[in-house]
């Protein structure tokens, strides 16, 4: 068998997550030893406490994650495909790329990154749309133990500007431009932008792909191609892995928070490592020569986990595609399935939904019968999309794994395993082996039993998980072990049904899911009031029945002789410059004044209720210190 560690039995899961209770160093340390160490994890396996925090998995032990995902494949699965390519526009060539040509690009380019001067521990920052030059640079800067730090590509200038200076970040890679469906984006102006003031990136290496006209400074901005032309010639095949220490940082990834400031999620080589490929073999029961197909941005965890280096590792074929679902037609990911004979699909509820939309004449005539295995990411599955996917794509014969986890636990912790255990419409079900959740009340006391609901919390560290936010250790405790004690607090609430299944019923606290992606109502408060006429502004999420959740704002804006519809565009406006378009509000509505509190604090609770179409129930408004304004907001309600 190629992975001794797959779960092949409901029973084979109740063993092993007994194992990794009753034992966790000798379940992970038994698990780790099937992977490329140069000196293998001995000794203490594990190291803890939540107080400080302080987390660290086989440390000690040597490796480096690309001699895992790449070299340890050559001898016998050289020829395989590693990354089939399938690019934004159906009529262009795909690009199937082998393990082997995999190392030598990569290799290739950590040369060049050596070449510009990026060494060991060096924050490198990624801007790239979704070519295969996006995972080797990822690589490339594993490979020399450069810590990678990919932003999404639709963020904005000043989104990228503050996570330069956060990871003081010296390089940085990008693209000309990148295509999404219909559109085009100019990511290398976005980064000359994002460098006005900037005096810490040294370099900027600029990969071809839209061929849109690009300005380079010269002793700054060097183009791909020609760098890695220089490297061929001198013949510079293979570069030799740096060594590096299971907890050296291997990536960080913003994320938003509750707060206004997104935060850096530091996650380390070795835990990360061991955990994607653990939970990629069991959630989804890879067998070799299948094709898995993420539809993810690697510019979100999804995508470091699920199409990089979770499947690389364990020497799977991964689908990576440019595109967008919807575009030239709402067929594109049943045409792609056919086309490549894919055998899992990944997706979020946010795009299965979008796609019922458009009926199911688009599955036509596709025959879809590769698919064995389906899966959902990234925001709470309702029943009606459930069954959609199950009878239309999976044709009811494909397992749904819904996999619940967030970037700062660098892989699924809560899901069905594939066709082993049990799934159940809008359940994530059971925690994977290694993983401790617990319910807790508003206190933080434990909530036991069965048929109960409250705040989902983790209570042992597992191998993936973060181990600081980048810069701000103090900020890691505050947001995640300080709400309850000797607890990872993840944010969300569940409730565990009577067999005690994990339902997640989405987040508690001032986070929203739109479309799968995280956004805080504090960062976008903070960009509407970047509007110069705005004087205060309160934003909530409101149930939105493709996005899951659409971002509702309450504006105060003084804007003198100013169109009301007007001065909305130009808040929208604000708001994709600060932020970028994904957290542009759905609906704005001008008030004179919010509900607060004698001591000014925001009663959201009571905003919240109106956007989601609640008039009468607003529950306790006594402490309000101006009533009046409540019936207004909900006599404006858009
Ligand atoms: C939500 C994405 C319900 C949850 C991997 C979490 C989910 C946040 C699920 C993390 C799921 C993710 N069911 N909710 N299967 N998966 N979530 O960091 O609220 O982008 O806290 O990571 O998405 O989002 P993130």
């Amino acid at each position: 068998m190629p992975y001794p560690y797959q779960i092949k039995t409901y029973d084979q899961y109740k063993q092993a997550y007994q194992k990794s209770v009753e034992d966790p160093e000798a379940f992970w340390a038994d698990i780790a030893e099937h992977f490329y160490w140069r000196k293998k994890p001995s000794g203490k396996i594990l190291n803890w406490n939540f107080k400080e925090p302080k987390i660290e998995w086989f440390k000690g032990a040597k490796l480096n994650i690309t001699e895992n995902c790449l070299d340890r494949h050559l001898e016998k699965n050289g020829n395989t495909p590693a990354i089939i390519w399938e690019p934004n526009d159906p009529d262009e060539k795909p690009r199937i790329i082998s393990y082997k040509k995999l190392h030598e690009h990569v290799c290739r380019f950590a040369h060049v990154l050596k070449n510009n001067g990026v060494q060991k521990g060096d924050r490198v920052c990624i801007y790239m749309g979704m070519i295969p030059e996006l995972a080797i640079a990822i690589l490339a800067c594993a490979r020399i133990g450069a810590i990678h730090s990919v932003v999404f590509g639709g963020f904005s200038a000043q989104s990228i500007s503050d996570r330069l200076m956060d990871a003081q970040a010296t390089f940085i890679i990008t693209c000309d431009g990148a295509y999404r469906g219909a559109k085009d984006i100019p990511l290398k102006n976005v980064i000359d932008d994002a460098l006005i003031g900037n005096k810490t990136v040294k370099r900027v290496i600029v990969c071809t792909r839209t061929r849109i006209p690009v300005s380079m400074i010269k002793g700054r901005d060097v183009w791909w191609e020609e760098e890695m032309k220089r490297v061929e010639e001198q013949g510079l095949n293979f570069i030799e892995a740096e060594e590096m220490d299971a907890e050296d940082p291997l990536f960080i990834l913003y994320t938003s928070g509750s707060t206004g400031k997104p935060k850096g999620v530091v996650h380390t080589s070795g835990g990360y490592m061991v955990y994607t490929n653990y939970s990629f073999v069991n959630v989804f029961q890879y067998q070799p020569g299948q094709v898995h197909f993420c539809t993810a941005d690697i510019g979100w965890i999804t995508g470091h986990s699920y199409i990089v280096y979770g499947p690389l590792s364990a020497g799977a074929t991964s689908l990576m595609f440019e595109g967008v679902p919807t575009w030239p037609d709402a067929g594109r990911f049943w045409n792609i399935i056919d086309k490549f004979k894919v055998n899992i699909l990944y997706t979020a509820p946010t795009a299965i939904r979008s796609l019922m939309g458009f009926g199911t004449a688009p599955l036509d005539r596709k025959d879809l019968s590769s698919l064995q295995i389906l899966g959902t990411v990234g925001e709470p599955i309702n029943e009606e999309a459930w069954h959609w996917y199950d009878e239309n794509v999976g044709k009811k014969h494909c397992p749904i794994v819904d996999t619940w986890w967030q970037t700062e636990n660098g892989g699924i912790l809560i899901s069905n395993l594939a066709g082993v255990t049990p799934a159940k419409p809008s359940y994530a079900t059971l925690p994977l082996p290694g993983v401790q959740p617990i319910l807790v009340d508003e206190n933080g006391k434990e909530v036991e039993g069965n048929n109960v609901s409250g705040n989902l919390c983790i209570k042992f560290p597992w191998p993936g998980m973060l181990r600081t936010t980048y810069g701000d250790h103090e900020r890691c405790r505050t947001n995640y072990f300080a709400t309850y004690e000797n607890l990872y607090f993840t944010g969300d609430g569940a409730l565990r049904d009577e067999n005690g299944f994990y339902r997640i019923t989405g987040r508690v606290d001032d986070v929203l899911n739109v479309s799968g992606h995280r956004i805080g109502t504090a960062e976008v408060e903070n960009a509407i009031n970047m509007h110069a006429g705005v004087v205060e502004s309160a934003v909530v999420g409101y149930p939105h029945d493709i996005k899951g959740q659409g971002i509702y704002a309450y504006v105060i804006f003084k804007g003198e002789g100013i169109e009301e519809s007007l001065a909305k565009k130009d808040i929208l406006q604000t708001v994709t410059r600060v932020i970028g378009a994904i957290a542009k509000p759905d609906k704005i509505q001008f008030v004179s004044g919010l509900p607060k509190t004698r001591s000014g604090k925001i009663m959201r609770r009571i905003l919240r209720k109106i956007a989601e179409g609640e008039t009468q129930n607003l529950g306790d408004t006594s402490t309000l210190l101006d009533p009046g304004v409540v019936d207004e907001i909900k006599k404006g309600k858009i």
